[in-house]
């Protein structure tokens, strides 16, 4: 079983870079699920409906979430229903799934998303108890873990203490591709960070000029989606009979 795995996608440049790129990987690759990051698709702050959909239309079996999880309110109206897992450390009452079951022939996959607590502002539970909690409750063949933090020691950690007992550990949050896909002593498939999806000279999926006057002026300025036409795919294969991770990068 293969699947694709898809860092941060970032409003509808997001979405035209998969509608882009998804034909040559599924070509070159044969995947057969598809997991993406979509807490930044609603213009890079949260997921609509809509939103949803599209990814749903693109063949996509699983969405993550993150720190922008509720920025759109909209979410809570069919998150319920939805295949979006958030992050399994917002207290129990939060809308949402802590774990997303997906069935493929004869095999289970759990998909969980968790959040790091280092440099990040969002006052949840430690995610090494989170997961241990969460874990004992979990019955699948497969195990895939989105770790949405921003600071690498943290992702790494994570990965480490879940070595051997998940199948992957895969992190998103900082939008940039990390250069080290490998698997970890016990067979766990890591990667740092999947990096994002969107524009390609944004700056992170932002607007370029926005970002650089907030640096120039210290003031809070309004981001938006970078508009330039070029685009970037990035995320990992996951071969689970080959046990391998490899990069997927794709670029105009
Ligand atoms: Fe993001
Ligand atoms: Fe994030």
């Amino acid at each position: 079983m293969k699947i694709l795995v898809i860092g941060d996608i970032y409003g509808k440049k997001g979405l035209d870079a998969l509608k882009k790129f998804l034909p040559e990987i599924k070509r070159d690759t044969n995947y057969h699920l598809l997991i993406v990051n979509g807490e930044n698709l609603a213009d890079g702050l949260g997921i609509r409906e809509a939103d949803y959909k599209e990814l749903m239309n693109l063949g996509v079996h699983a969405v993550t979430l993150g720190n922008h999880s509720f920025s759109k309110q909209e979410l809570f109206t069919f998150i319920n229903d939805a295949n979006i897992v958030r992050p399994a450390n917002y207290p129990e009452k939060t809308p949402g799934k802590s774990v997303l079951m997906i069935n493929f022939n004869d095999k289970k996959i759990a998909v969980i998303n968790i959040m790091g607590q280092i440099f990040m502002h969002d006052p949840l539970s430690d995610p090494f108890t989170t997961l241990d909690q969460l874990l004992e409750t979990v019955e699948a063949d497969e195990i895939i873990v989105d770790v949405h933090a921003e600071a690498t020691s943290e992702k790494l950690a994570i990965a480490h203490y879940l070595d051997g007992r998940v199948t992957a550990v895969l992190g998103t949050h900082t939008h940039v591709q990390t250069n080290d896909a490998m698997t970890l002593p016990k067979g766990t498939l890591y990667i740092t960070d999947l990096g994002m999806t969107g524009s390609k000279y944004g700056i992170l999926g932002a607007d370029k000029d926005l970002v650089m006057e907030r640096f120039l002026t210290k003031m809070p300025v309004r981001l938006r989606p970078h508009k330039g036409k070029e685009l970037q795919l990035n995320g990992v294969l996951l071969d689970l009979v080959q046990k391998r991770i490899n990069i997927i990068h794709k670029s105009d």
